[in-house]
């Protein structure tokens, strides 16, 4: 079956013998790349909605993989099992993936890895897992069409990080590929954007953006 760059790129940062979590596998391609290319990984793939479900059934069953993959209804960590120890959530919100974390802050400490890849708001999801025992073991970026997205892997363990860490990722800094001036390079004339269109009154979120985009400007000062 066919898998985009950004899918493969995450299947690709699974350990060999991990038991994972899919959670909104929508249908399954990831769940099937990953257990294919690895005979020792398991999988439970699950999804909110039962349409993309149904969908992830059919592919699996025409695979034969239905003895390495599991398929669960159910909203977010509703369908964590005690085998699970890598939990991966990929293509959706960042509010909407801290959303699912903070349902079960019980489940936390019982997952060893977190392989998430939010659109959005992906500040907010290292802030919320890094203070709740989990530190950044790898960062990456891919291209999937006019997009560039971000996949951030978590492991158990501490690491301090300062806000420019956060905000554009601490291992993404230290690298600063030519995708890495890309993605900011965005980042930055979308805020230039905002500014012009934010309403008077917006005093605060304004000398936010405009930080950021100071931030950024020195950030990528150096980048060749
Ligand atoms: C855009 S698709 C992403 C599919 C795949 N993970 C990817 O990265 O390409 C988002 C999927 O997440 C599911 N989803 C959204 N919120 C969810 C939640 N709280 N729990 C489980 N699945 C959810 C949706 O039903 C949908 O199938």
């Amino acid at each position: 079956m066919k898998i985009n760059d950004r899918l493969k790129l995450i299947g690709d940062l699974v350990k060999a013998n991990s038991f994972c979590l899919d959670i909104g596998c929508d249908h399954a391609l990831l769940d099937i790349y990953l257990v294919k290319k690895n005979k020792n990984i398991k999988a439970i793939a699950s999804d909110v909605a039962e349409g993309p479900l149904e969908i992830a059934k059919k592919n699996i069953k025409r695979e034969r993989l239905e003895g390495k993959i599991e398929t669960r209804l159910g909203d977010g960590l509703d369908t964590y099992s005690d085998e699970v120890d890598t939990v991966i959530i990929s293509g959706m919100g960042g509010r909407n993936m801290i959303g699912i974390m903070k349902n079960h802050l019980e489940l936390l400490s019982k997952i060893d890895t977190f392989i998430l890849s939010p659109n959005n708001y992906q500040e907010d999801v290292k802030r919320f897992l890094c203070s709740r025992g989990f530190y950044i073991s790898d960062e990456r970026l891919v291209r999937e069409k006019k997009y560039i997205y971000q996949i951030i892997v978590f492991e158990k363990g501490k690491k301090k990080y300062n806000n420019l860490d956060y905000f554009f990722g601490p291992i993404l800094r230290k690298n600063k590929d030519k995708l890495f001036l890309e993605y900011f390079t965005r980042e930055m004339v979308s805020r230039e954007i905002l500014i012009k269109m934010l309403p008077k009154g917006y005093f605060f979120k304004k000398l936010k953006t405009k930080k950021e985009i100071k931030n950024i400007k020195e950030e990528l000062k150096d980048v060749k």
